[in-house]
């Protein structure tokens, strides 16, 4: 089973980033320990602050692997531009937040991306990606 976690804008910096919302670990730390916990998968990550290279890697990965985890981060609340990526592909998508974004300031309640998505995992902090991974296991 092929399955890629692809971060958004500003996920590079975490450990670093608002550390009382986003926690203190590292994504590359986290990640690997993932991959350990989950052999079985091929698991594979991606990151860029750039809207359109997320369109071109939904693009690329969206009609060959089994299962997307995206966290959009910002471009969640804005781009049409992903939202009609993710319904263009066939891959199913699974939208994930590290922080509970309906407990936050009302423009982070708005996703173009959810209507899309298979479902929403959102509050439960780096743990979010793992329970999105754990949804699509058979
Ligand atoms: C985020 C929530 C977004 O509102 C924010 O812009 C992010 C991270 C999260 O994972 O909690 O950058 O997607």
């Amino acid at each position: 089973m092929k399955v890629i976690i692809i971060n958004g804008p500003n996920l590079n910096l975490l450990g670093k980033r608002e550390t009382n919302i986003y926690g203190d670990l590292s994504f590359q730390e986290f990640f690997e320990n993932l991959q350990l916990k989950n052999k079985s998968i091929a698991l594979s990550y991606y990151q860029t602050n750039i809207e359109g290279e997320l369109i071109d890697k939904l693009q690329e990965v969206g009609y060959s692997y089994d299962g997307i985890i995206l966290n959009a981060a910002a471009y969640t609340h804005t781009s049409v531009g992903i939202a009609d990526a993710v319904a263009a592909i066939t891959t199913p998508v699974i939208e994930v937040h590290i922080s509970n974004t309906y407990s936050r300031e009302s423009f982070r309640h708005v996703s173009y991306i959810a209507p899309n998505a298979r479902g929403v995992i959102a509050g439960f902090g780096l743990q979010s990606y793992e329970l999105a991974l754990q949804s699509f296991k058979k």
